[in-house]
């Protein structure tokens, strides 16, 4: 058993957001918190349209998304997250970001808490370092975007994380309706490991010419069941985003074969992220 009740969440931003919405929604306790008060606004407001939602179309009782509402809790205040048994981060990709906030939340949270990372690419072992001798309790919980529809969260294990920490971990993440599947700390754990030479490998082709980008999603989409070709997936990750995962896996790896190819680096340079700027490899 997980022997945990009270969810926090730091950071309420796009996983932030989903990730204290399934937490409420499955009976926890939650309390989201941002140092910026529009993003928690912006997220109580996406919570209460995407509650609403689930009761018009018969997915939720209007008394279990009232229930849920009133389990999750906005705050700007590190404090208020003083009586979490676990709390998830899901703040910017940034290491010095993510190490100060945990260093900041240790001496907040009880001694028995679990410390959790949402991070896609840091290692769990380097932001372990952060909460000194207990980093037997820091763990990762990756969730996939958009979390209340994505049913994984791959569950990290760093160096020193204790086999009770995992154990807790996994079972709270099925206690949220995921399938929770465990792996150990190397750059780009287990998805992004397979996930992005593969969308590297489609930019390499497109650039050699073997096919037009159309032409390399399709093949993938109907020759391997894909439900997104990999350059239209590229375009939804962010390809800036790619870049950074490939680096930090070249960096971590200590593997040149992980470098990003020079045809995706190129589209960065020109601005063309991908959704977010209505153009990377697709037009939108
Ligand atoms: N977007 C994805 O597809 C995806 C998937 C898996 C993992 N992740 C990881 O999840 C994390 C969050 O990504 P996102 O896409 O939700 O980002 P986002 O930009 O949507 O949200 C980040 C939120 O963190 C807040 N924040 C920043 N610094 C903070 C601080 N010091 N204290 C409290 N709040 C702070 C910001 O105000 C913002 O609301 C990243 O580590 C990312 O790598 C993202």
């Amino acid at each position: 058993m997980h022997g945990m009740e009270r969810v926090g969440v730091i950071g309420s931003g796009q996983m932030g957001g989903g990730i204290a919405q399934v937490a409420g929604v499955s009976g926890f306790d939650t309390v989201v918190f941002d140092v910026n008060a529009s993003a928690l606004d912006k997220c109580k407001g996406l919570h209460q349209k995407l509650l609403a939602r689930a009761v018009e179309k018969g997915r939720m009782s209007q008394d279990d998304a009232d229930a849920a509402r009133k389990r999750i809790a906005y705050t700007d205040e590190l404090g208020a997250l003083r009586d979490s048994d676990i709390v998830i981060e899901a703040v910017v990709e940034r290491a010095d970001v993510k190490k100060d906030l945990f260093k900041d939340l240790s001496s907040v949270l009880s001694e028995t808490a679990v410390f959790a990372s949402n991070t896609s690419s840091i290692s769990i072992t380097d932001l372990a370092t952060s909460v000194g001798d207990r980093a037997d309790r820091f763990i990762g919980m990756h969730f996939f975007n958009p979390v209340p529809v994505m049913k994984l969260v791959e569950v990290i294990n760093g160096l020193a994380t204790s086999r009770e920490t995992t154990d807790r971990v996994l079972s709270l993440s099925e206690a949220m309706g995921k399938t929770a599947v465990p792996a150990n700390d190397r750059a780009g754990f287990v998805s992004n490991r397979i996930l992005m030479p593969m969308i590297n490998e489609a930019f390499y082709t497109w650039m050699e010419g073997v096919a037009e980008p159309e032409h390399i999603d399709e093949i993938m989409k109907l020759g391997m069941a894909h439900p997104m070709g990999p350059l239209r997936l590229a375009d939804f990750i962010g390809l800036d985003t790619c870049v950074h995962i490939m680096d930090v896996m070249a960096e971590g790896l200590n593997n040149p074969r992980y470098r990003a190819c020079p045809l995706l680096k190129q589209l960065v340079t020109a601005g063309r992220l991908g959704d977010k700027t209505k153009h990377g490899v697709f037009k939108y």
